[in-house]
């Protein structure tokens, strides 16, 4: 699918952006093995959330997931059941990867697959550990899905430090620690979202935190049971981040952005643009299971930020918004530089070539080096034709850019947005001055 994007002239009125991705796939996780009922609303609308749902409903869970709204009856620790058939995780690198880690502490066989891009993406970063814990698990010879994992049942308590700091993987061995036979430690390098530590904690799991250098140790106690959750899920940071870019370029612009999730570790996009001379305010809101909830309200400045260096140590806090962040560079006065960020090539795209070859396409010059890139200032977006390549997060970060191109910009293969984001396209018409 085509989809055309206007440039604006600028966003005026409110956008409520879908409940968190990273969140809602833990809340349909962790409720599922909770004791008792969740009821759950504001959840994630996209693919990849529907992803984590479909593979919990193959595992035995009763699930009622109407839209934003779910309901799931929690099976406990130890209530999953074997699924008859290979669980499709479809996109969703998050689906596979916590998914191992619960099924590791299972006494049964599951295979894991998904999607072209998915079987591409590297699993043994999650293998290795789940295997040092005592379960099975068989990928393929490159380290990619299928995986065959045969839980232990009881697994052993590891001490794991992570090669690449991953949320993902984080979060698969804390998962796989529930089922362990004592305390399970991730000793990361460098701080990634902590959505699972702060929900474990808010269903009652024991799990502690301390600051080690620029990273943290998490350690998890295991079992013995979760409560469950209800209420309504935040809305997602990087979503917000498409409003935030747009309506910042668009002089004159006003946008509410309310209910969004602000938590410390996926904040530093709001901080960086407001750096860079972003109109911002936040106002604190709510609080969801230890998750703060703000409202934002962005003011247009125009191509009027400075720009600046992506660091490698601010990689890992910035890493779904590099794509969009690299796109708005152009427009930037200094340009932007991201250096430290060869993980991007390990997600659904290799998102230093696809963002290089979307930015081009609209005559924008990019460097590109194996660990990230760099886009001169000054450059306004010509008109033209960018591939979303399959990646959500290059159309959407493309569709935000546009709005202040010089012409309309064809989003070509647009269908993948609603990976994260389905109504994208909709509340843009509802809020963009032309
Ligand atoms: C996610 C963590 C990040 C992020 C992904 C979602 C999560 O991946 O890129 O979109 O929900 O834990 P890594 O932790 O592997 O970098």
């Amino acid at each position: 699918m085509n989809w055309i994007v206007e440039p604006a002239r600028r966003l005026s009125g409110a956008v409520v952006v879908p409940g968190d991705k990273s969140i809602s796939h833990r809340a349909v996780l962790l409720a599922s093995i909770a004791d008792g009922e969740s009821v759950v609303t504001g959840l994630a609308d996209g693919e990849d959330v529907a992803s984590s749902v479909a593979a919990m409903r193959a595992l035995g869970v009763e699930v009622d997931h109407d839209g934003t709204d779910v309901r799931i009856l929690g099976r406990g620790l130890d209530g999953l059941r074997s699924a008859d058939q290979p669980i499709d995780c479809g996109n969703s690198g998050t689906t596979m990867r916590l998914l191992a880690g619960l099924l590791a502490g299972q006494g049964f066989t599951s295979t894991l697959t998904g999607d072209a891009s998915l079987l591409r993406r590297p699993m043994r970063r999650v293998a290795e550990p789940l295997l040092a814990m005592g379960a099975s698990v068989q990928s393929s010879r490159d380290g990619t899905a299928p995986l065959e994992i045969t839980g232990a049942g009881r697994l052993r308590a590891i001490t794991f430090r992570p090669e690449v700091a991953s949320a993902q993987v984080k979060s698969c061995v804390l998962l796989a620690g529930l089922y362990a036979d004592g305390p399970t430690t991730v000793a990361e390098s460098a701080i990634t979202r902590d959505h699972t530590e702060r929900l474990l904690a808010a269903m009652g799991a024991e799990v502690s935190t301390v600051a080690d250098g620029g990273g943290a140790r998490v350690t998890i106690e295991p079992g013995p049971r979760l409560g469950v959750i209800g209420g309504r899920v935040p809305g997602d940071t990087s979503a917000a981040a498409y409003w935030l870019v747009g309506a910042t370029l668009l002089e004159g612009s006003r946008l509410l952005l309310p209910g969004v999730g602000l938590n410390p570790t996926r904040a530093a996009i709001v901080d960086l643009l407001v750096d860079w001379g972003a109109d911002v305010v936040i106002e604190r809101v709510d609080d969801w299971c230890g998750e703060p909830v703000v409202n934002l309200r962005i003011r247009g400045v125009g191509a009027a930020l400075t720009g600046g260096a992506i660091d490698p140590d601010m990689v890992p806090g910035l890493i779904d918004e590099l794509p969009l962040i690299a796109a708005l560079g152009a427009s930037t006065t200094d340009g932007v530089e991201i250096r430290g960020a060869a993980e991007l090539r390990a997600k659904e795209s290799d998102r230093i070539a696809t963002t290089a070859a979307a930015l081009r396409a609209l005559g924008v010059d990019v460097d590109e080096y194996p660990d990230g890139l760099a886009v001169a200032g000054g450059q306004t977006l010509g008109s033209g034709s960018v591939d979303a390549a399959g990646d959500h997060r290059i159309g959407l970060a493309m569709a935000a850019v546009a709005l202040a191109a010089r012409g309309p910009v064809t989003i070509e293969n647009a269908e993948t947005m609603a990976v994260s984001y389905p109504g994208f396209a909709t509340a843009l018409e509802s809020v963009v001055e032309r």
